[in-house]
């Protein structure tokens, strides 16, 4: 099993709109490998989570980590999908590895309920609130297409895609 990292898609990588397919039984080695070295990436980076599209992978497949920093916790989701999600909602700030340095007030439903399969091809469920609930349907949102930023004002999204575009360009211009 291989560790080693993977680059990073960055806003607006087209690949990073694109709806990942469903992992199949004869997907089962290259989502051995490719979780592991999506675990040393998002460490690397760092991050609680990642999601397959994010290193250029079709796969609906995520891994995250919201357990303390001496503690790990990986995670890895396989055909991870939301099967319910509370009417309440909440808002928490969230960023994301393929927009470096933006954050944002993100309303999204305070519970879900996700069905998803382990590595080991073993069904789990869980009813998740807090940053767990938040990380899981940010990353699930990712196997769709979509990013943090479509959930805010078109304002807002605009504002902010300008600002990373700007300093992108500027980290290019510097190295
Ligand atoms: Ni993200």
């Amino acid at each position: 099993m291989s560790d080693e990292k993977l680059p990073i898609l960055l806003v607006p990588d087209a690949r990073l709109r694109l709806k990942a397919r469903a992992v199949e039984a004869g997907d089962d080695d290259s989502v051995r490998d490719l979780s592991a070295r999506m675990l040393a990436t998002m460490y690397a980076a760092p991050g609680i989570g990642l999601a397959a599209p994010q290193v250029g992978s079709g796969l609906r497949l995520i891994v995250l980590d919201v357990g303390p920093k001496d503690a790990p916790e990986p995670m890895v989701l396989v055909n991870p999908e939301i099967l319910a999600a509370s009417r309440e909602m909440a808002i928490r700030e969230e960023g994301c590895l393929s927009l470096p340095g933006q954050y944002a007030d993100v309303e999204r439903p305070e519970r879900v309920k996700v069905r998803w399969r382990g590595l080991d091809g073993m069904r789990h469920e869980t009813e998740a609130e807090g940053l767990l609930g938040v990380c899981l349907q940010h990353e699930i949102d990712h196997l769709n297409g979509v990013l943090f930023v479509d959930h805010l004002s078109p304002l807002k999204r605009n504002m902010m895609l300008r600002k990373l575009a700007k300093e992108l360009k500027a980290r290019t211009f510097d190295e």
